[in-house]
């Protein structure tokens, strides 16, 4: 059985806060935060919303018969409004579907993770229909007085309706892995108050950049041409590559290395930042507001993030 994606949505809070706005409460500038990462602005949560209600606006732009028949619900998310109830959970009352829901944790990885595990529960006749959120409020674990954090990441969510799809559409291969040893390089605290390796945990997010930077930089590639091949292309064959936006240096090394043309990779991160789980389907989304896709297009989606996690698909769009 095919399984694609035959809707998509997205959503992104009003206040939009710009690198200049950065610069006056931070020791940093626009031209560092633009070279060395490629964002100039990102969009913050107000006081009254939070992970949920920015996957129920994504969720509610989804056309009603896009919504008729849901039966799974997984949101990845790395920013849960609680510990339980799950933010799955709370959308699935909101749109009062008769379905199963639940979270995924694997960071920016999640929703690459979390369409791994709906096409596999439709191929397996558990579910029909899912949606797959990725929404997050990552400023409510930023340390705003921390400038090698607070400059990278955004609030948002965004929302796939994945279940059966003619040939030659839909997914057609996944590929996933973690490495955690590397959690010490990219963590945020919850209820411990160290990792078990012994690193102390915060409440906020604490990275380490530069090993973040060659994780991504090695993963990236690696996870494209194995999915790549998976589905029995090369990667010549790919139409656009649709990469988790973290740092514009980090896709660019991923296109260097594949030796494809960076004109095929979504670049987004300019306009929304990094949204962890949220940010493929933001990317996705900006691909097809600016014509960047169209139907039969095969695609690649690659995704990395704190665990360590990565993530990869291929897709006939
Ligand atoms: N403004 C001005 N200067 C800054 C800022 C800032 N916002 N941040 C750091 N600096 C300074 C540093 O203090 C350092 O100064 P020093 O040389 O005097 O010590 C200098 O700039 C260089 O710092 P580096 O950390 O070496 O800068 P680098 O070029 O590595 O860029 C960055 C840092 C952007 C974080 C990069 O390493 C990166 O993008 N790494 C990957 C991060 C990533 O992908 N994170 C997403 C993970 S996904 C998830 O799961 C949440």
């Amino acid at each position: 059985m095919n399984v694609g994606i035959t809707a998509l949505a997205t959503h992104l809070p009003e206040k939009r806060i710009t690198n200049e706005d950065l610069s006056r409460t931070l020791d940093t500038s626009d031209e560092w935060i633009y070279t060395r990462t490629g964002i100039k602005q990102r969009f913050l949560a107000a006081e009254h919303e939070s992970t949920s209600t920015l996957a129920i606006q994504a969720t509610a732009k989804l056309a009603p018969e896009a919504l008729s028949g849901v039966d799974l619900v997984i949101v990845a998310t790395a920013t849960p409004d609680a510990y339980f109830p799950s933010v799955a959970a709370l959308v699935q009352d909101h749109f009062k579907l008769q379905a199963a829901a639940f979270d995924l944790s694997a960071a920016c990885a999640g929703w690459a993770y979390a369409l791994n595990v709906a096409a596999a529960q439709i191929q397996a006749g558990t579910s029909k229909k899912a949606l797959v959120i990725g929404a997050e409020t990552l400023s409510r674990i930023t340390n705003w007085e921390d400038r090698t954090t607070a400059v990278l990441f955004g609030d948002g969510a965004g929302v796939a309706v994945l279940e059966e799809v003619p040939e030659p559409y839909g997914f057609k291969s996944f590929v996933w892995g973690t490495d955690g040893s590397g959690g010490k390089h990219l963590h945020s605290g919850a209820t411990a108050k160290t990792l078990p390796s012994g690193e102390a945990l915060h409440p906020y997010i604490v990275q380490n950049g530069r090993e973040v930077f060659k994780f991504a930089t090695r993963v990236i590639p690696e996870a494209i041409l194995t999915a790549t091949r998976k589905a029995g292309l090369n990667v010549e064959d790919l139409d656009r590559i649709v990469p988790h936006q973290a740092n514009a240096r980090i896709i660019e090394a991923a296109a260097d290395r594949l030796k494809l043309d960076l004109g095929k990779f979504v670049v987004s991160l300019q306009e929304h930042a990094n949204n962890s789980s949220a940010t493929i389907p933001l990317a996705l989304d900006y691909a097809r507001r600016n014509n960047l896709l169209k139907k039969g297009d095969i695609i690649a989606l690659a995704g990395f993030g704190g665990g360590l996690t990565w993530a990869s698909a291929v897709l006939v769009w």
